[in-house]
């Protein structure tokens, strides 16, 4: 076969085309992605390509590529009026004249970094479920009398193979005027995303329209992030975070529940405080943006199975109990106007499927975005909240289970402990040999290193401890010898030390003397090792199940994830043994795969079929877990050796 070799980086795929075919034409026919609004005419230039030297780039750059054809000629003046970056050419203009390695730019997409969420600048290659069709559409004519919408789709299955097009109603009554408007050129805005039933036309704008925008959110119990990105370049043009107004309904997610289980409106409430809370994140994200916010065509949706039903308007009383019944776990296609969001009349909503009853989407949206399923090493994904969600797995086999760990370990039920903000304390150390304390509290500068902690107990006026205050601060009274194996405080330490206070039967441990006094009680440690107890009995579940007695990695999600350090967990024994250098926080990784789902369709489509194959396990039927659950009450464990811990 003679005809010239054409290699597409970074998808690698390849083909062989005949000499003087454009190259977008190629793409298309491989199956890579390259954006086109134009169709073609070399004005849109979203089909930008570069051409790198590789082993199939026998002829020079310049000569493999045609530059004085009609279509070269159309590119030359697109460069002229618009400017082409340095080594970019327009791939509709560009054919093909020898072999060739061509790189389809794939935009960083940037994120700006979330308050205390750690930043996430993945690139992700595009296949958006919008795509924006340019097409000059027949004037009317007495002889053929056709009505405007049937020569706009006639149009549009011409140009684009649009062949059964669906029309949103909403812009029935608008097409006459947009065509007029355009001098019968228009930009069809087209959603398409095969789990739909067909193609539909959902919005419609005069003239050439070079631009459309989506929203990925990540409805968290404690705190909503919303990320704007262009559709087109896949860049995010915006972030912005606010706390979920459904806090002041019930702190955690069990009090919201027997919050709509007790009032009867109570669920339409919270209904509507997210959905509220949620247009505020569009108007933010959008006047930040400098865009419309009818500009925003598609958005995608993540949350854990409690705030993915409450969002959707579901009753979520049947996730309150066993069976913990779904009302929908499969992945939803909504229009935003009927989940009460405004943005354009015609955008789209799609929401992750939720992996089980306790799982959500939030964890089939981690799952995708750390992708267990296309390595072959054994990770363990962990997101902590009052309910872990828990996913294990490599390429041949997933599964996973949540783990009712309360919520100690968000600074609940624990007798100083507060959420993570201002005048918190989030890290502690514990001499060794004077047993005095030294922390760190949100709100001060961040800390370089160990000198930090001693300033900031004089500096900023103690609240509280948060979540990984406790973490540390039980790890280190174990490391300090203060605590034993069982968790006992060791009150025979009182005549040593102050710190060291008895509090009826029992010693506290007395972590700051200013005002409030914080002190760790007795029962603050039981709650923290019921709670770590209860999810590394939930991972031991998930090992027994894949057979395996050690992890290859993890992955600490969520913001929780994000500022535990890996081996204070791993010295309480809430993560099994592993290569500390292996253990990482994640992030919001649930944003990151919503947002991978708004930029490419076929993510959806991979995470649905992933979704399909995780093997739910039900932690209160498994007969194991009560005793894993026992053994793991002792620090760091009863039975299971933590080798890495010694090194
Ligand atoms: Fe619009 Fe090439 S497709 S410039």
């Amino acid at each position: 076969d003679t005809d010239p070799l054409v290699l597409f980086m970074p998808s690698g795929k390849r083909g062989r085309f005949a000499v003087g075919t454009p190259v977008l034409e190629a793409a298309r026919q491989l199956g890579v992605y390259v954006e086109s609004v134009c169709g073609g005419r070399a004005t849109c230039g979203r089909c930008q390509i570069s051409v790198q030297e590789g082993q199939f780039a026998k002829h020079q750059i310049t000569s493999s590529l045609d530059h004085l054809s009609p279509p070269g000629a159309r590119e030359a003046r697109y460069d002229e009026v618009r400017g082409l970056p340095a080594g970019r050419r327009l791939s509709c203009s560009a054919t093909i004249l020898g072999d060739l390695v061509i790189d389809v730019p794939q935009d960083t997409v940037v994120n700006a970094q979330l308050v205390r969420k750690s930043a996430d600048d993945r690139i992700i290659q595009r296949n958006p479920a919008i795509r924006m069709c340019y097409v000059e559409v027949d004037e009317p004519d007495m002889e053929k009398p056709l009505g405007d919408l049937d020569r706009l789709k006639a149009s549009l299955a011409r140009d684009w193979h649009f062949d059964d097009l669906a029309v949103d109603t909403h812009l029935l009554s608008q097409v006459q005027s947009i065509l007029r408007k355009g001098g019968w050129k228009v930009t069809a805005a087209i959603h398409q995303d095969p789990s739909a039933d067909r193609a539909h036309l959902i919005a419609l704008y005069p003239g050439l329209k070079n631009e459309a925008y989506g929203i990925a959110c990540d409805i968290g119990s404690t705190t909503i992030a919303m990320h704007l990105s262009s559709l087109l370049s896949g860049r995010t043009i915006a972030s912005a975070g606010t706390p979920n107004p459904q806090i002041r309904f019930g702190e955690d997610l069990m009090s919201r529940v027997s919050y709509v289980m007790m009032n009867p409106d109570g669920r339409a409430a919270m209904t509507n405080a997210v959905r509220e809370a949620l247009n505020g994140l569009i108007d933010r994200v959008s006047a930040d943006g400098g865009i419309a916010r009818s500009d925003i065509l598609d958005s995608v949706f993540v949350g854990n199975p409690i705030m993915h039903h409450l969002f959707l308007g579901i009753d979520p009383t049947e996730l309150g109990g066993a069976p913990f019944a779904l009302a929908v776990s499969r992945a939803v296609q909504a229009r935003a106007s009927d989940l009460g969001l405004a943005m354009n009349d015609g955008t789209r909503s799609y929401l992750l499927p939720c992996i089980a009853g306790h799982v959500g989407a939030d964890a089939a949206a981690a799952t995708l975005a750390e992708g267990p399923h296309r390595q072959d090493d054994m990770m363990l994904l962990v997101d902590i909240g009052t309910n872990a969600e828990i996913v294990l797995g490599h390429s041949g086999r997933i599964v996973a289970a949540s783990s009712p760990t309360g919520p100690a370990f968000e600074g609940a039920e624990i007798s100083g402990g507060q959420r993570a903000a201002p005048g918190a304390i989030e890290r502690v150390r514990i001499d060794p040999v004077t047993l005095e304390p030294r922390f760190r509290v949100i709100g001060i500068e961040p800390w370089s290193d160990e000198p930090g902690f001693a300033e900031a107990a004089e500096t900023i006026k103690v609240t509280g401890i948060c979540g990984s205050g406790i973490i540390e601060v039980v790890a280190e009274l174990y490391l300090a010898g203060i605590l034993s194996e069982d968790g006992v405080i060791d009150g025979t330490l009182a005549g040593r030390s102050p710190r060291i206070v008895a509090n009826g039967r029992t010693f506290s441990y007395l972590l700051s003397d200013g005002e409030p006094r914080i002190t760790v009680t007795q029962n603050d440690i039981r709650a923290i090792q019921l709670a770590k107890a209860a999810l590394y009995a939930g991972v031991k579940l998930l090992m027994d199940r894949q057979g395996v007695a050690t992890v290859d990695r993890i992955g600490l999600a969520g913001a929780f994830g994000t500022f535990i350090d890996p081996t204070y967990a791993m010295v309480l024994g809430l993560i099994p043994d592993c290569d500390l250098g292996r253990v990482k926080a994640v992030g919001n990784a649930a944003g990151t795969g919503a947002r991978m789902c708004l930029l490419n369709r076929d993510h959806r489509r991979e995470i649905e079929a992933l979704v399909g194959r995780i093997e739910k396990i039900e932690t209160a039927l498994e007969p194991s877990f009560q005793q894993h659950f026992v053994d793991a009450m002792a620090l760091p464990n009863k039975v299971d050796a933590f080798p890495h811990l010694s090194k």
